[in-house]
């Protein structure tokens, strides 16, 4: 069965309670329970990651070397700018669909640049927790076009 990594970072963890009028009022854990089902009627694996810690998401990422088909990250700030991130993904090799909930290029000019992106197969940002549905279906199409 294919594998799909999800990988979260720093403050995602905190969702249902973090800026909601951003982020909305569903919790990680409730997102990733509905992952969870999509993928099982998509006959996909899934695996979940969420860290605070920049070393920790790296460590993750390298994990994941030929034995994951596609991640899906919302990097959070890092996104901004972590090379060690950008560095770790593009030595892993595997296909990125980057998810943000929100709509970066549409708030603080800072989150208008992503240094993820320029690896990314595609992204997806401003659609709440709908993105990470919407990449894993992204995922199932990518896997199965080989
Ligand atoms: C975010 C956008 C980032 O700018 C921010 O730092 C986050 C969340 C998003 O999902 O919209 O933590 O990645």
């Amino acid at each position: 069965m294919p594998k799909v990594l999800f990988i979260n970072g720093p403050n995602l963890n905190m969702l249902g309670i973090r800026e909601k009028e951003f982020y909305g009022d569903r919790t990680l854990e409730d997102i990733n329970a509905g992952l969870r089902s999509m993928a099982e009627n998509e006959g996909v694996e899934v695996e979940f990651f969420q860290s605070n810690h920049e070393g920790e998401l790296v460590d993750r990422i390298q994990q994941a070397y030929q034995n994951t088909d596609c991640i899906v990250i919302n990097p959070g700030a890092f996104t901004h700018y972590s090379i060690a991130i950008y560095d770790a993904l593009k030595t892993v090799k595997i296909p990125v669909i980057e998810v943000h909930l929100s709509n970066i290029y549409a708030r603080e000019i800072f989150r208008s640049k992503s240094l993820i992106s320029p690896l990314a197969a595609g992204g997806i940002f401003g659609f709440g927790p709908m993105g990470y549905q919407m990449a894993l279906h992204a995922a199932c199409q990518l896997l199965a076009q080989g």
